[in-house]
């Protein structure tokens, strides 16, 4: 009875209700759904590589598979392959989640969560100079539903799911109508599109199906490649836009020890767009990126300062222990930390005012430049705590080895290690500075060194 309650609020004024962890009922959606509307924003701040950056993810699909489909060979002779892209997590949300914020706060699963409005997020970075953005999330029936699903109707199959939702979980979008509406679906992407009102940052979240989640990957590249290519010839759309293809995570999780680290997480991904200067087409980059680089990207092409929510993004751009860890795949602490206010932070822009107001004067939870003693094979600071099946281990003492980046061409040695290591590294992702998208153009390459 409270989740209708709260929808049929949500009819009247999108903001700040928190829905339920179950669908709510479908004639709550239908009424809302009748009287919600959606919001354009539509602006042209200039970029130093791109003026627009848009992100369209598959689900779970392990890099050599999908690096083996013939529609993502197709697309990725069009563009810029990035032979080095991890997933910052397991299992989905917590990918979609640190690529909004830059922290998935410890996150190891698919729950409901409602993030604290003092947790900021990309949203925050783009308003401080006015660059539009908005979600297109397929079959969501409105827009700003908060619902943890929308399944199909008929077969009741999965469609829209939250977990794939970058910004829907913040209260601080959740908590402003404006905000809210901006997060719509493809029904809203194809008017915008018509109607040249997009905005400058998206993230399109095909449904259950066409992601490859429910289906596979020759299913799922099929869907990717009639989304994208149609748009490669609509000059409003492609030109000037960077347009990120990529997948939230593997679908293994824990690597056989036989194989180096740098393929745990590791996903396929493909740079294309009006942007992708000419002479980079067909090419491969092998710089080390993960989710995270997506926030330094838009930061080093706009000048934007970071959401620092948590201070990660100053040197420490993998996952910290935090509260809202089942402590399956991460490590959980009750608190939510303090960022690291003082730091410059990636293409040397800062940290957001309002983050560095609302902590000022307080001590940053982590030194993050070295939180902890760091072990560098497994992304996992030294001393930290966690289970695997009831067991304890602790990185550093035992259950985990030493394995070593090398940046520049992605290869790793490793030594001895445990089947629980691994799933920790899966966990964390790359334990280095995540540099922006780089390769994009001569500008942005010069920015990498500040990462
Ligand atoms: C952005 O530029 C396009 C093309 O010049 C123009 O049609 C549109 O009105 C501009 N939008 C805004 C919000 O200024
Ligand atoms: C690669 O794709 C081809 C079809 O294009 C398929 O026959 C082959 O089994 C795939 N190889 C692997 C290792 O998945
Ligand atoms: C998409 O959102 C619009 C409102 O913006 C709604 O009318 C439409 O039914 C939604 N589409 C689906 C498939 O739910
Ligand atoms: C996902 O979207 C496609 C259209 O792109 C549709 O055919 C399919 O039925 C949808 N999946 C579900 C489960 O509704
Ligand atoms: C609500 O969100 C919009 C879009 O991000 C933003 O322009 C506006 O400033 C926000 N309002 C408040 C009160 O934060
Ligand atoms: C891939 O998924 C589609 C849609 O569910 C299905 O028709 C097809 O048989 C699947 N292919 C494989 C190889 O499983
Ligand atoms: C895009 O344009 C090219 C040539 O300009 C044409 O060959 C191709 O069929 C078009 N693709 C689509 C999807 O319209
Ligand atoms: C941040 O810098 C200010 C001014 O340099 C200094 O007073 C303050 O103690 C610093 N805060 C932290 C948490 O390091
Ligand atoms: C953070 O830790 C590193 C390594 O222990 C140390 O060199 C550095 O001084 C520390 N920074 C702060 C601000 O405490
Ligand atoms: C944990 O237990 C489950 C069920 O017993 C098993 O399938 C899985 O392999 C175990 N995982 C690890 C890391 O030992
Ligand atoms: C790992 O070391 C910790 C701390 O000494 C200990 O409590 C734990 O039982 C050990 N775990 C295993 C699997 O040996
Ligand atoms: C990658 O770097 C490592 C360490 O520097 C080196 O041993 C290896 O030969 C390099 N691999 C390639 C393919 O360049």
């Amino acid at each position: 009875m409270a989740a209708v309650t709260a929808i049929l609020a949500l009819a009247g004024m999108a903001a700040g209700a928190t829905i339920t962890t179950t669908e709510p009922a479908l004639a709550a959606i239908k009424a809302a759904q009748a009287t919600t509307v959606p919001e354009t924003w539509s602006t042209n701040v200039t970029g130093k590589a791109f003026d627009r950056f848009y992100q369209i993810w598959l689900e779970n699909v392990d890099y050599v598979n999908a690096a083996n489909d013939t529609n993502q060979q197709w697309l990725a002779s069009k563009g810029i392959t990035l032979t080095n892209y991890y997933g910052t997590g397991h299992p989905s949300q917590p990918n979609y989640v640190a690529s909004a914020s830059g922290d998935n706060y410890g996150m190891d699963n698919d729950n409901f969560h409602d993030i604290p409005s003092n947790v900021s997020t990309l949203a925050d970075l783009l308003n401080t100079k006015g660059i539009s953005w908005g979600e297109y999330q397929q079959h969501m029936p409105f827009p700003g539903y908060q619902g943890y699903n929308y399944s199909n109707q008929v077969t009741y199959a999965n469609d829209y799911m939250r977990k794939h939702n970058p910004l829907v979980s913040f209260d601080s979008i959740s908590s402003n109508d404006t905000a809210l509406r901006l997060i719509k679906n493809f029904t809203s992407f194809y008017d915008d599109l018509d109607n040249e009102v997009l905005p400058q940052w998206a993230f399109i979240t095909p449904n259950m199906t066409n992601d490859a989640h429910d289906t596979n990957i020759t299913y799922g590249s099929e869907w990717l490649r009639s989304f994208v290519e149609p748009l490669m010839n609509n000059t409003y759309f492609w030109d000037n836009t960077l347009l990120l293809l990529t997948f939230d995570e593997t679908e293994t999780y824990n690597v056989p020890e036989s194989e180096v680290y740098a393929d745990r997480n590791r996903v396929f991904s493909i740079l294309l767009g009006g942007a992708v200067p000419d002479d980079l087409v067909g090419t491969k980059d092998e710089t080390v990126y993960t989710h995270y680089s997506t926030i330094a990207t838009i930061s080093a092409n706009w000048e934007l300062p970071l959401p620092g929510s948590l201070g990660l993004w100053c040197q420490h751009h993998r996952s910290l222990p935090g509260p809202l860890s089942e402590s399956d795949y991460s490590v959980y602490r009750a608190s939510w930390p303090i960022p690291a206010t003082n730091e410059t932070c990636s293409a040397g822009y800062g940290i957001l005012q309002a983050v560095k107001d609302t902590y000022s004067g307080m001590t940053p939870t982590y030194n993050y430049t070295a939180p902890f003693p760091y072990d560098a094979g497994y992304a996992l600071d030294v001393g930290v705590s966690y289970s695997r099946n009831g067991t304890t281990y602790v990185s550093g003492i035992n259950g985990t080895g030493v394995a070593v980046y090398d940046t520049s061409n992605g290869t790793a040695s490793t030594s001895s290690s445990s089947a629980a290591s691994s799933s920790a590294a899966a966990t964390s992702g790359a334990g280095i500075n995540m540099p922006a998208l780089g390769s994009v153009a001569a500008v942005m390459a010069a920015l990498v060194s500040f990462l």
